[in-house]
């Protein structure tokens, strides 16, 4: 397979209220359920704790995880105002307010205190991030010693042409503005020597960093004091 060429990175904050409004409407259900299922089997011994989820969007997932995990207060931290409101108002018609705290919030200088939470949580935050080493160094400051992590994000095709046919065969029968995002989306993202990479320089060790699907990564395990 050819190397992946140049990451061409795409906005970060998704801050536009239009946009956010487009994804929030998006069907992602499915995706969202799987990422819920799979962290709640990483983390099948973790009764209580104190969990973060960054770039949380909509709150679609931590709502998720709150039900499977009901021993769990979720911090729910994005940095778009747009995204927080619709979580807000999703947050509260699942009657979660007491259990999810959402917080506005970059993920690269966050005002939460240091190692404070068991678990750190994230699906596709990365892609967006060019300074990955504040966003990791972040995550290992605020990560207790033995904390679970699970980032699942997209990973770059080889190619335009590869992105492109991922878009067709998983999105062909969405609006042409939400495969036109999904299109930029794969190009900003990183491969997995990358995010390998970037862990090691942030100094996170003990975790993994695989393929879950064709155009997934996941990173997850136990921070290595
Ligand atoms: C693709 S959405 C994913 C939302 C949610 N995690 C989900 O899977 O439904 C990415 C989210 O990350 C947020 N984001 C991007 N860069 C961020 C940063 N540096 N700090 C905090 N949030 C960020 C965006 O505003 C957006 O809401």
């Amino acid at each position: 397979m050819a190397a992946p060429g140049a990451r061409t990175p795409e906005p970060e904050y998704m801050d536009d209220r239009a946009e956010a409004d487009a994804y929030a409407a998006a069907d992602f259900s499915s995706v969202n359920a799987a990422f819920a299922e799979r962290l709640a089997e990483l983390a099948a011994a973790v009764g209580e704790a104190e969990a973060l989820d960054l770039g949380t969007g909509p709150a679609d997932i931590p709502i998720r995880v709150a039900r499977l995990k009901p021993g769990w207060r979720i911090t729910a931290a994005d940095a778009s105002a747009a995204m927080l409101d619709i979580a807000r108002r999703n947050v509260d018609a699942a009657g979660l307010r007491g259990r999810i705290v959402l917080v506005h919030s970059d993920a690269k200088r966050m005002e939460l205190p240091s190692a404070a939470y068991d678990v750190v949580f994230s699906n596709s935050i990365i892609h967006h991030i060019t300074d990955t080493h504040a966003l990791w160094s972040e995550v290992a400051r605020v990560a207790k010693p033995g904390a679970l992590i699970f980032f699942r994000d997209l990973a770059r095709p080889a190619s335009p042409a590869a992105a492109r046919a991922i878009v067709d065969a998983y999105a062909g029968a969405e609006s042409a503005v939400l495969q036109e995002e999904y299109y930029r989306s794969l190009l900003s993202s990183y491969t997995i020597e990358e995010v390998r990479a970037q862990l090691a320089k942030a100094g996170l060790r003990g975790l993994t960093v695989a393929m879950a699907t064709d155009r997934h990564l996941d990173v997850f395990g136990r921070v290595e004091p």
